[in-house]
């Protein structure tokens, strides 16, 4: 079986041929992501292997079934870059629903830690000798209440590392999970009272037309006065243009964005010596309560060896029995992991 592999790293790489030995799966790898432009790269492959950022758009589709190429396997398990509604009936997509959710949130409170306590700030002076305390105040988190959108796999893990620090949640979703809220230390509520009343906002739910801009103009009007704002989930769930207004206007205290809306053509790739020409972005970055990584969340060895494995599995499955338990149907209009074992 010969996959295309496409936007490939070297970590990715790494995991992939270790996942592969003594499997018949040979993989092709190319750099460049997949878009209407490349897709042709796909040609004599029986499916293709995509991450964040490549394009699986009706066009691409399109030519993907002319190729012959069956499964769209996403190493990943957002699938906000696929357009499901249009693949359904014409070409298999397979995700990693979870490969590690550890990784995610404790990048979030990686980031978050880093933001209060300007550890960002305070490498840098001291890597110049400079051992000034001036500026680096920061807060407790200690008694602070965290509002957490979204209370999937990576939502609950990052509740319980905030309980570990003895921080409060309020946590919204649209489908909450059983046994979550104990009426105390951690509680449900609707997104209006959880802006209110939280100190930071993490957002850990999935990027749909339901949760576009989630966090806008009007919604950090109702923060309270120097809220953090933590997205290490995608980019879009944040206007990035109002986040930016609400810093400047001294309303968000700090914001950790792992993610960006615009990301698709900077994350990923070491663009140090390329003029930014997104002046929201630059200017986002040049703020000194933000910290922006370049979606690195997931990247940590066990993630990437979960989702080289759980790939590797999905499409053995699929080319072996014809059907996987990570495939994703889009029924009723709405994209979920497939529950009858054929999708068409
Ligand atoms: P999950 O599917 O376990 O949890 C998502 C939660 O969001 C679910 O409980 C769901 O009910 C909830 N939800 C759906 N629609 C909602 C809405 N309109 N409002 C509020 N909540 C809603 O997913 P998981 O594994 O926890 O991942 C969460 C997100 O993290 C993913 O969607 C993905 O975008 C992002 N992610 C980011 C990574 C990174 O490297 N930065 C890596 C992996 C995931």
């Amino acid at each position: 079986m010969t996959i295309a592999f496409f936007d490939a790293k070297p970590y990715d790489i790494e995991a992939f041929d270790q996942a592969v030995q003594s499997t018949d799966i040979h993989i092709k790898y190319y750099e460049t992501k997949l878009n209407e432009d490349t897709v042709r790269l796909a040609e004599g492959a029986q499916a293709v292997c995509v991450f964040v950022n490549d394009t699986v758009n009706a066009a691409v589709i399109d030519r993907l079934c002319a190729l012959g190429v069956q499964v769209v396997a996403l190493r990943c398990a957002g699938f906000n870059n696929v357009d499901m509604k249009y693949a359904f009936g014409k070409i298999h997509v397979l995700r990693v629903p979870a490969y590690s959710p550890y990784a995610v949130a404790e990048h979030t409170a990686a980031l978050l830690l880093t933001s209060v306590r300007r550890i960002h700030k305070a490498f840098i002076r001291t890597r110049d000798n400079n051992f000034s305390l001036s500026g680096l105040k920061g807060f407790d988190l200690h008694g602070k209440t965290v509002g957490v959108i979204g209370t999937g796999k990576i939502g609950r893990v990052f509740i319980d590392i905030c309980r570990g620090f003895g921080m409060n949640v309020l946590a919204y979703d649209k489908y909450p999970a059983n046994g979550l809220d104990n009426g105390d230390t951690v509680r449900y509520t609707d997104l209006d009272t959880l802006f209110a009343n939280s100190d930071i906002i993490s957002l850990h739910c999935p990027l749909t037309d339901e949760t576009h801009h989630l966090i806008d103009e009007s919604s950090l009007d109702k923060c309270k006065k120097g809220v953090v704002i933590l997205n290490t989930s995608r980019g879009a769930l944040v206007d990035s243009q109002a986040l930016l207004e609400g810093i400047k206007a001294r309303k968000v205290g700090a914001a950790c964005l792992d993610v960006y809306e615009e990301e698709a053509d900077l994350f990923f790739e070491d663009n140090s010596g390329h003029i930014l020409d997104d002046d929201t972005l630059a200017r986002l970055i040049s703020m000194p309560n933000v910290i922006v990584t370049s979606h690195q969340a997931f990247l940590t060895k066990e993630a990437l060896s979960n989702i080289a494995e759980t790939t590797v599995d999905n499409l053995l499955g699929f080319f072996e029995n014809g059907q996987c338990p990570n495939e994703l149907c889009f029924r009723g209009g709405i994209a979920e992991d497939c529950k009858s074992g054929r999708c068409f």
